[in-house]
């Protein structure tokens, strides 16, 4: 069974091809950068009606299969962006309807869980999701995968963004906030927003560029910026384990690729006698082999779509899927 899908909730478009035993022939990709400012949606999903064609064909070539070889199409269902998930949800159709294949629709926080799960040792885990328009912690507890703690205001990598604007770092500040934290050594007060299980990430980048503007370090403020930030993603996560007796933690987004990030939850999973597990880089970020896995388990569970059921949602909940291939 060959199963070919297509990601695009974001500035990712890609496209997977993996086979029952999650082996990925191919994970080809291709991201969308603005020029100035933060993703516009519509923009995104140009750039994904430029490249999605492309980017099957070149999959295809890189699995070394043809388009007939292909058994399911599978896609990004949501959350994300209306404009990309309708744009890469109608290259799905098209391919499915023309090699008159079945097509499943995916749910975007669950395929980095269970890629994180094909790829790596773990099998049961605590899955820490932290990428631009994501936060959330997610594990399998009576029937489907539930939501134990997320962002109440935006994704991390979205606030690492915006303050990398602010502070004039360019887009995809990530890799530069964390480079000039390396440098400093102060920890500046920041609000510390961890409600119950759920975080808020707004008000700490606030209070960072006021610390500049009082004329705070650079390096200080982005030190400030990761200890508190990860401090809290790691007390949610560790909380969420403890509460469901998790041995297992795994590691998925973009952010997880932070050094400082994986130390302190590896900190905290070695004072658990717990194990942590991060996926190779390429399988972390958004890409289309986690959607055409998760979708090849769904359809070997039974999952069946007709073409009406593959409308996309935007705020499509890790909650809202009943899981049958566990
Ligand atoms: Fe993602």
């Amino acid at each position: 069974m060959i199963c070919l899908g297509i990601e695009g909730t974001a500035h990712t478009c890609g496209v997977g091809i993996v086979d029952d035993q999650a082996n990925i022939l191919a994970n080809e990709l291709d991201m969308y950068r603005p020029e100035k400012g933060g993703i516009h949606p519509r923009e995104a999903a140009n750039h994904h009606s430029d490249v999605v064609v492309s980017l099957i064909r070149k999959a295809t070539e890189t699995a070394g299969i043809g388009f007939r070889d292909v058994d399911v199409v599978c896609f990004s269902q949501g959350p994300g962006l209306g404009p990309c998930l309708r744009t890469v949800a109608t290259a799905a159709r098209a391919l499915a309807i023309s090699l008159d294949r079945p097509i499943v629709g995916v749910n975007h926080c669950i395929s980095h869980l269970e890629i994180g799960v094909a790829k790596t040792a773990s099998s049961d885990p605590v899955l820490l999701y932290a990428s631009g328009g994501n936060t959330q912690v997610i594990s399998f507890n009576n029937g489907r995968y539930r939501i134990f703690g997320e962002t109440l205001d935006i994704g991390i990598g979205n606030m690492f963004d915006k303050l990398g604007r602010e502070l004039g770092l360019g887009y995809y500040a990530g890799p530069k906030i964390e480079k000039l934290a390396a440098g400093g050594d102060k920890l500046l007060d920041l609000p510390y927003s961890v409600k119950g299980m759920d975080m808020a990430f707004s008000g700490i980048m606030t209070a960072a560029l006021a610390h500049r503007t009082r004329g705070e370090r650079l390096e200080d403020i982005c030190f400030s910026v990761q200890e508190t930030c990860f401090a809290m993603l790691t007390e949610v996560t560790e909380r969420a384990m403890a509460h469901i007796e998790k041995k297992e933690v795994l590691l998925g987004g973009g952010v997880v690729q932070n050094k400082r990030l994986r130390a302190m939850v590896a900190d905290m999973a070695h004072d658990r006698g717990a194990e942590m597990f991060v996926p190779e880089p390429r399988l972390c970020i958004d890409n289309g082999a986690m959607i055409a896995w998760t979708g090849l388990l769904m359809h070997n569970a039974g999952v069946r779509m007709t073409v009406e059921d593959t409308k996309v949602d935007q705020r499509f909940r890790t909650d809202e899927v009943v899981v049958t291939w566990r």
